[in-house]
């Protein structure tokens, strides 16, 4: 118990522990303009400031929605944990822990005194202990159910706290669905069998006691309040007054914002061509896009493969049927009034006024219901929800389905249907590519000539390579399984049947059936782990994120001594995840959980018992809402500024570092994706998407070819739609909240000018600062300003940092001109964030949205947590998640950045089944960082070649 407590407190707690300090070497940190740094008086001020931050005790976790931690902490704790830097840009509204020491790069760190790693452990773990604060409130404030549950949340049920109820009658599987009598019909619902063993095709029965939680068709949830949503419409004063009437579905356009504030400047125009490169894949064609140094476009096309298996509104590759809407190219502001563009600027723009699209569809636009509780009104649901087409569920249901129509596209091999099937393409050397779509297969004319998979919507180079890569991987663990059976085919394989429990299934005994469905588990868990140890780490490139997504996956406790983590996992699977009191259920549960991970808990009681749905389900937590994603969720991952618009080709088999084709993305778009794959193959375009930077996301980064791009499908006049206009119409339409409230419903500070979206830690004379300063200027042309009224309090999610509401004129004075800071477009804000933390692709807005998001993913899924056993995945499932494929687990060579660790699993995946990128690969630790990258010190975001990559023309400036 002791050793528990004190690695508790050491994993979990994180205290930063006073050392010998020192000061950083950096302009920025200089105290004041005239000083010189005197390291002895910072270090003695920080050693003071940490024994005031000990003094002051832990910061509570908040009971009020306006009074949150907002990722800012007191002065001595900023000193203590970064020094004079940290304190320095506390009055800014980005928080406070990218400042601390170690959170960067090696300017991060302190140079020339006695101990580096004292300063840097009270940096990295400060920002750890933070970013658990805001994963916390996150819990505590941002769950919005739309299915129904909300009131219980609120009131609670049958004296249990909300936050602590379990199951729901809404979650209950209705009397038209197939298994509605295997579950229980109208008595108690609990999945049992066959439901239980596999993902089901619908994503039902994951919880096996809320059957149809996560499954295909459920409404998406919300993150913010319910009277936020849909702010056009202005369903509560607080919001009228936000908005004064300035916004609407067209209003500001969404056109005119693309081509203002999203379009990539060009150097030459003429060789981009409107992003559609020049004939021939010609070398001398060049878009100009900005590039992230440590991100390669397979990360980019990483992440359309995640979303494809989460969520869609889409059915089928289309939208609502009957009618069309116009998306702009209308209308700008003068002198805050909105006027029409004139034939000469819409030229000027090159927007199209006569562009066309298909409606969302909408779930349910009923008025929701109200009720009351501690006399306050509320909200049963938003005004209007809309369906996740897919399974919420992380089961890689873009490669195996997730409802019948999708299903047919997932082709077996005949020769063994425990195998996806593979074809042999001339020429090409392999496992072989993923069959063609055949007319008797459902598809859209779209669609024509694709690869057969689930979801084959805006298909891409990448979504091909990734489908096939994974299918091979699919059958790689079948080769391995069946390799060991020949060996041993009396073995126990681990697989158990929940209807015949005691039955000892040996290799020889596994079905076909029962090994596609085993190796559907193992390649869903890879990805997973794929996404959170490598993709997600190196999106946010730091030592705290490296630290804490490895925790969410592996825990802080790491397997150094597996007993704590153990001990702590049953803790939490039968102790916290049990208990009826909401506050220990919300506040405590995901501090817990740091310390062993998220994954594999409750998957290591004593006497597991495969019948028992105690045992099968315990380890997960839903924190009295039931999880599918928030409509905010999808607005924050519209990254279509990470694709460039021509892909830098490379073939493997000549000289890697040479770029020989400048391929147009357009050009590798649905069936063209499909031939490409095939003629060129996929160790040529892996090679090629993991050397190629892909685009950071900020604004003026948008693919031009996707402002530009035809879609047959649309019956419009022009057929052609710009993409990033589509990203601000699609948010508009489902409800999300503008971007300043969008930021305090997650807890985060407001901005209360445009000016805020400067970076201020850069040089005021600095290039990148005055380009920023411009972007300001043509934002504020946009969105424009208003003579503020003091009187009008525009939300109640937040308080000034006095404690008074906050009102129209954000802090300016009554009657003054301010910016109309509450009318930016979330996908705008974001976008437009400059301040970020170190090695951040992403924003700190879209970061909160995944801390809450990311974490129930795995927490919500008995897949991840309780069930992952060799029940359910066989032994050597288990061990391949475990090891990243068979056999032992691999180390990296050397320490990157300091730890010691296994080699990466998608590293492992390419390796296993594109042989042809082994000699590549070699010195890649990290799969997503452009491979030819020297990744040099800690965290460097360095832009050089490799020893053996220096001719490669990439890193010429
Ligand atoms: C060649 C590359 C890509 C093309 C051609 C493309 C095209 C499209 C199109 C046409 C839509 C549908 C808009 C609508 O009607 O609502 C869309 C939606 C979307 N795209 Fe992309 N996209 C590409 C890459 C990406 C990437 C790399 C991401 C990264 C995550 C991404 C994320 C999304 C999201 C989140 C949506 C909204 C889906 C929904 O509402 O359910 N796309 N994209």
């Amino acid at each position: 118990m002791k050793t528990l407590l004190s690695v508790l407190l050491f994993g979990i707690l994180l205290l930063p522990l006073p050392s010998i300090s020192q000061t950083r070497d950096k302009a920025s940190a200089v105290s004041s303009a005239n000083q010189e740094p005197n390291p002895k008086k910072e270090e003695a001020a920080e050693l003071r400031a940490c024994a005031q931050m000990v003094l002051g005790g832990f910061l509570q976790v908040s009971n009020m929605r306006d009074q949150r931690f907002e990722g800012k902490v007191a002065e001595p704790t900023a000193r203590c944990r970064g020094g004079q830097y940290a304190v320095q840009f506390r009055t800014t509204p980005w928080v406070d822990w990218s400042r601390y020491w170690g959170a960067g790069d090696s300017s991060s760190l302190p140079t020339g005194f006695l101990s580096v790693k004292g300063a840097q452990l009270r940096g990295v773990t400060g920002a750890l202990l933070d970013l658990e604060y805001q994963r916390v409130e996150l819990i505590k404030f941002n769950l919005f159910d739309n299915s129904g549950t909300y009131q219980t949340y609120i009131s609670g049920s049958g004296g249990v706290n909300g936050p602590a109820v379990k199951t729901w009658p809404e979650m209950r599987l209705p009397k038209d669905n197939p298994y509605y009598l295997a579950v229980g019909g109208d008595k108690e619902q609990v999945c049992k069998g066959d439901l239980i063993r596999a993902r089901t095709l619908t994503g039902i029965c994951n919880d096996v006691r809320n059957p149809l939680m996560g499954s295909a068709g459920m409404p998406f949830a919300r993150n913010v309040e319910f009277e936020t949503t849909f702010p056009d419409v202005g369903q509560t004063a607080l919001t009228q007054n936000r908005h004064g009437g300035r916004i609407g579905l067209l209003t500001p356009d969404p056109q005119v914002i693309s081509r203002k504030l999203f379009t990539r400047l060009q150097s030459n125009p003429a060789s981009c061509n409107a992003g559609f490169g020049l004939p021939d894949n010609s070398l001398d064609a060049n878009c100009d896009y900005q590039k992230a140094p440590f991100f390669n476009v397979l990360a980019a096309y990483w992440i359309q493969f995640m979303t494809h298996d989460w969520f869609s509104h889409m059915d089928e590759g289309h939208n609502a049927p009957g009618g069309y809407m116009e998306v702009g190219c209308r209308n700008k502001l003068v002198n805050n009034v909105q006027t029409s563009l004139t034939p000469d600027e819409i030229q000027k723009l090159g927007c199209r006024p006569g562009d066309e699209v298909d409606k969302t569809y909408v779930l349910s636009d009923s008025p929701p219901g109200q009720f009351t509780s501690g006399g306050r009104a509320y909200l049963t649901r938003a005004p209007k929800t809309f369906a996740n087409n897919n399974t919420a569920w992380w089961d890689a249901s873009q490669l195996y389905g997730y409802d019948e129509t999708s299903l047919k596209r997932v082709k077996h091999d005949p020769q063994d249907p425990a195998k996806m099937l593979l074809e042999l393409v001339p020429g090409k050397s392999g496992p072989g590519y993923l069959p063609i779509l055949l007319p008797t297969d459902p598809v859209q004319p779209q669609w024509n000539g694709q690869e057969s998979v689930a979801f084959p919507d805006n298909w891409s180079i990448g979504l091909s390579f990734l489908h096939n890569l994974f299918a091979r991987e699919h059958n790689s663990f079948v080769d391995e399984f069946r390799r060991q059976t020949a060996q041993n085919p009396n073995a126990d394989s681990g697989l158990r049947n929940p209807s015949d429990p005691k039955r000892v299934i040996r290799n020889k005994d596994v079905t076909p059936d029962e090994l596609f469905n085993v190796a559907r588990l193992v390649v869903a868990a890879e990805i997973a782990k794929i996404h959170t140890i490598e993709w997600t780490p190196q999106l946010l490139y730091n030592e705290p994120l490296y630290k804490g997504t490895n925790a969410n996956w592996n825990g802080f406790l790491g397997p150094d001594d597996p007993d704590v983590p153990k001990a702590l996992s049953d803790v939490m699977a039968h102790g916290l995840a049990t208990s009826k009191n909401g506050k220990k259920e919300t506040q405590w549960y995901s501090v817990f959980t740091s310390g062993p991970g998220i994954f594999g808990l409750g998957s290591t009681v004593s006497h597991y018992d495969i019948t028992n749905p105690n045992d099968v389900n315990g380890g997960i937590n839903l924190f009295g809402s039931p999880f599918n994603f928030p409509e905010e969720f999808v607005t924050v991952y519209r990254l279509h500024p990470l694709v460039p618009d021509l892909i830098e080709y490379r073939d493997v088999s000549k000289d890697p570092n040479q770029i020989v084709e400048k391929v147009p993305v357009v050009q590798t778009f649905e069936g063209k994706a499909t031939d490409a794959m095939r003629s060129r193959g996929l160790a040529n375009w892996g090679l090629s998407m993991g050397r190629q930077r892909l685009g950071l996301l900020t604004l003026h980064n948008d693919p031009q070819f996707l402002q530009n791009i035809r879609l047959p499908r649309l019956d419009t006049p022009t057929q052609q739609i710009d993409v990033a206009a589509l990203d601000l119409i699609r948010d508009r339409e489902h409800g999300v909240p503008r971007f300043n409230e969008f930021r305090r419903q997650y807890g985060l500070r407001q901005l209360t000018s445009y000016d805020d979206f400067v970076d201020e830690t850069l040089p005021a004379d600095s290039p990148a600062r005055r380009q920023q300063m411009e972007t300001v200027a043509q934002i504020r042309e946009i969105y424009g300003t208003h003579i503020c009224d003091s009187s009008k309090i525009i939300t109640d999610a937040q308080r000034n940092p006095d404690g008074t509401p906050i009102n129209d004129c954000l802090g300016h004075p009554n009657g003054s001109i301010v910016d109309n800071i509450e009318d930016v477009d979330t996908v705008v804000g974001w976008l437009g964030e400059n301040t970020r933390p170190h090695g951040f692709a992403i924003s700190e807005t879209q970061f909160v949205v995944f801390i809450l998001n990311a974490s129930r993913r795995l927490y919500s899924d008995r897949f991840f947590t309780s069930s992952f056993r060799p029940e359910f995945y066989t032994q050597l499932g288990v061990d391949w998640v475990t090891h990243n494929g068979p056999g032992p687990q691999m180390m990296e060579e050397g320490e990157p950045n300091g730890h010691r660790q296994p080699v990466s699993p998608l590293k492992r995946v390419l390796m296993r089944n594109i042989p042809e990128l082994t000699t590549e690969l070699q010195h890649v630790v990290n799969a997503f960082d452009p491979w030819a990258r020297d990744r040099g010190q800690y965290y460097s975001l360095g832009w050089k070649p490799r020893p053996d990559a220096v001719s490669d023309p990439a890193f010429k400036p």
